[in-house]
């Protein structure tokens, strides 16, 4: 759809809860306390395949204070769910470790986990397979990955084109896998009274959250509510409906008393999700002038036996450069692993680190410049589909960016800048997101002293939403921003989609704007006072969002880093990291760069410390919690700046924007480890760039 430009301002206005959570008046899921409460503790599986033979739960039961323990024995019993992760304490089949197999429910926090601790638990052992390896036995082709995505896409036809090309580089790249550890961890408050549910959930959005509810539990949505005032990060892990709200339900079903359940940071990764590993080979081929003749990208990764879900790693590379040829592919392999699932920008990140890098390599190998060999494969339309792009802004990001960083007063040679003991070298990549959207509705209304009120069921997971929100119904409305009140985050309010897909504020903001809009007009029609009721408008996004755009919709971006590596330890520091991106309109400059410097540090993350195996003998996961899963501190995050193109597509929504929240970890890694390569002459394929993998 063609939309009129906004006249929006773009302000970078404060979030208007950050008093409220710096003085810790904001409350979270873990923060309600109904009176006669009690809290849970769940039991995480120790064996990786099997089943549990015996619960013994006399002792746990011996502990003052302890109220009763739920396993699949006695749990209530559960409608099929939504998303079969979600199926706990409904049999005695254990398919990976850390699956809750049972529940301790008492008086205190202190007392459900000294019971959990006195539970007695039997399996029968099934053998386990936790190791992905690129020539398993057991990977197969899917029919989509994560996105609804074909797993395979071909083009032209790409061995013939490698064959004949002057220049090739075949590499592959592997990455364990990621965690989102959110600050605030997954935790409910769960009431039921006069046979109706409430659900206090930290999630990405509540109204999935009661859909599943709905369904697991089999009642009508209007007797559940699920309130996600205030989020704590989610990253993807809280985009799904996860365990906790079922089973603070259920364990409030059982003893006719409010229950709250908070996973504890340990229990995390086994429960929440997590960025699968991935194997990827590249294979590009150029002429000597640097243009593409074939792009081949070809991912292996795992799933797991409870459902499938496959990283779509190889889908950026069918966005990004112009190539006759082309072969993007995805295999996996079901293990007895915890499900993978959401984890900021799921297929980008992986994908263009492996993307970007090979394409480095390729730069290498031309002795041509790694920002020329990018600009040179610009294409005309988008490479896979032959769509137009509603815009495209790499380009204008590459150079922007070159001249922010000082990239051509680089010297080109590998190893040949020195200070002391420390390496130096600089990296480019380039990022790409897609533009989504989905059906929102919301309300907006004046009442007779003036106020104006916006309700949408968004949700605030660290972004500022709630404040963006209010600058694009204050725009609408010829307001202040100020002035326009703004509820969000219950399911008694307009339903809207989750916060994910860096789809919220264009999917809320729609129908935010559209009610405003609606609003203004009426008002502007009105004379004399209002009437005691006020005047309210609701708005649905159904038919502007329905249907595929004939356009190609994605966020740009290119990262510039400068790294130092250590010559005697091998350890790697990101002196500076630069971000330029074309992602439509900024609706709010300050929010907005808090999502893109976001990104950046959790692909510094990616680069350098994260990165989780799994133990073949156990089967858990090895890194339990962030004393062993090192995300980037202040000290490792020291110059980050983002900057943005002003980009003007009519194609996306009325305010313009594109998605902001994601696009900042794509590419970020690989422009490290490019600058690492730059810094050493080594080239490292395997994440993270630790030390030991230097030396
Ligand atoms: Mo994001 S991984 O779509 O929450």
């Amino acid at each position: 759809m063609t939309t009129q430009a906004p006249q929006f301002p773009g302000a970078p206005v404060v979030r208007r809860e950050a008093r409220d959570k710096v003085t810790g008046t904001a409350r979270y899921a873990a923060d309600r306390t109904p009176a006669g409460c009690l809290y849970a503790w769940t039991v995480p599986a120790t064996v990786a395949a099997g089943r549990v033979t015996a619960v013994r739960a006399v002792d746990a039961l011996a502990v003052p204070g302890v109220h009763s323990v739920l396993t699949h024995d006695n749990a209530p019993r559960l409608q099929e769910p939504d998303d079969p992760i979600l199926a706990v304490l409904q049999d005695d089949r254990v398919p990976h470790h850390g699956r809750p197999v049972a529940l301790v429910i008492a008086d205190s926090l202190e007392a459900a986990r000294t019971g959990a601790g006195e539970l007695h638990i039997e399996y029968e052992r099934d053998p386990h397979d936790v190791t992905l390896t690129e020539d398993h036995p057991g990977l197969y082709t899917p029919e989509e990955a994560n996105g609804g995505f074909p797993a395979v896409r071909n083009r032209g036809d790409v061995e013939k084109a490698l064959a004949d090309s002057p220049v090739q580089t075949d590499a592959t790249y592997r990455m364990d896998a990621l965690h989102n550890h959110p600050m605030e961890p997954h935790a409910a408050t769960a009431v039921w009274a006069d046979n109706h549910l409430t659900v206090h959930d930290s999630s990405q959005g509540s109204d999935k959250v009661r859909g599943s509810l709905a369904q697991a539990f089999g009642m009508s949505p209007d007797r559940i509510t699920v309130v996600s005032e205030h989020v704590g990060g989610g990253f993807g892990s809280k985009g799904t409906t996860r365990p906790q709200g079922v089973l603070a339900a259920m364990a409030a079903r059982h003893t006719g008393r409010p229950v709250k359940l908070v996973f504890p940071r340990a229990q995390l990764a086994e429960v929440v999700g997590h960025r699968a590993p991935t194997i990827q080979r590249v294979r590009l081929g150029a002429d000597l002038d640097g243009v593409l003749t074939a792009v081949s990208h070809e991912v292996v990764t795992q799933t797991s036996t409870v459902k499938e879900f496959v990283e779509q790693a190889a889908v950026p590379a069918r966005v990004m450069y112009a190539s006759p040829n082309s072969r993007t592919g995805h295999r996996v392999v079901d293990l007895d692993v915890p499900s993978p699932s959401w984890m900021r920008a799921p297929g980008e990140a992986s994908g263009m680190y492996a993307l970007e890098s090979a394409m480095d390599e390729l730069a290498s190998a031309l002795g041509l410049d790694p920002v020329e060999l990018r600009l040179r494969n610009e294409p005309a339309t988008e490479p896979d589909s032959g769509r137009p792009f509603s815009s495209r802004g790499l380009a204008a990001c590459l150079r922007d960016g070159a001249a922010r960083f000082g990239w051509h007063d680089r010297d080109p040679r590998p190893a040949a800048r020195q200070e002391g003991r420390w390496l130096i070298g600089t990296g480019v990549a380039s990022a790409t997101y897609p533009v989504l959207v989905s059906r929102s509705t919301a309300s907006a209304h004046a009442a007779p002293d003036g106020s104006l009120t916006i309700r949408v069921n968004a949700t605030d997971i660290g972004t500022g939403a709630r404040t963006v929100l209010a600058q694009i119904a204050a725009d609408a409305l010829g307001a202040d921003p100020a002035a326009v009140h703004v509820d969000i985050g219950s399911t008694d309010l307009p339903t809207a989609p989750l916060a994910g897909g860096s789809s919220g504020t264009a999917s809320w903001g729609w129908a935010v704007h559209k009610a405003a809009a609606d609003l203004a007009a009426r008002l502007a029609g009105h004379s004399g006072p209002l009437p005691a009721e006020g005047i309210t408008t609701t708005a649905d996004t159904e038919q502007e969002t329905a249907g595929e755009s004939p356009y190609a919709r994605h966020a740009f971006g290119a990262h510039f880093a400068e790294t130092a590596v250590d010559a005697v330890t091998g350890e790697v520091r990101v002196r500076r990291l630069l971000g330029v991106y074309a992602a439509g309109r900024i609706l709010n400059a300050r929010t907005a760069r808090s999502q893109f410097t976001g990104g950046m540090v959790m692909g510094i993350g990616m680069a350098l410390t994260e990165g989780c195996g799994t133990d073949p003998v156990f089967g858990d996961f090895t890194a339990k919690d962030l004393a062993s899963y090192h995300v980037p501190v202040c000290a490792d995050t020291a110059d980050i700046q983002a900057h943005w193109i002003e980009e003007d597509d009519r194609h996306l929504n009325p305010m313009g924007s594109k998605g902001i929240g994601e696009i900042g970890i794509v590419g970020t890694a690989a422009a490290i480890g490019n600058a690492v390569r730059h810094a050493t002459g080594a080239r490292l394929r395997e994440l993270p760039l630790t030390p030991d993998t230097l030396l």
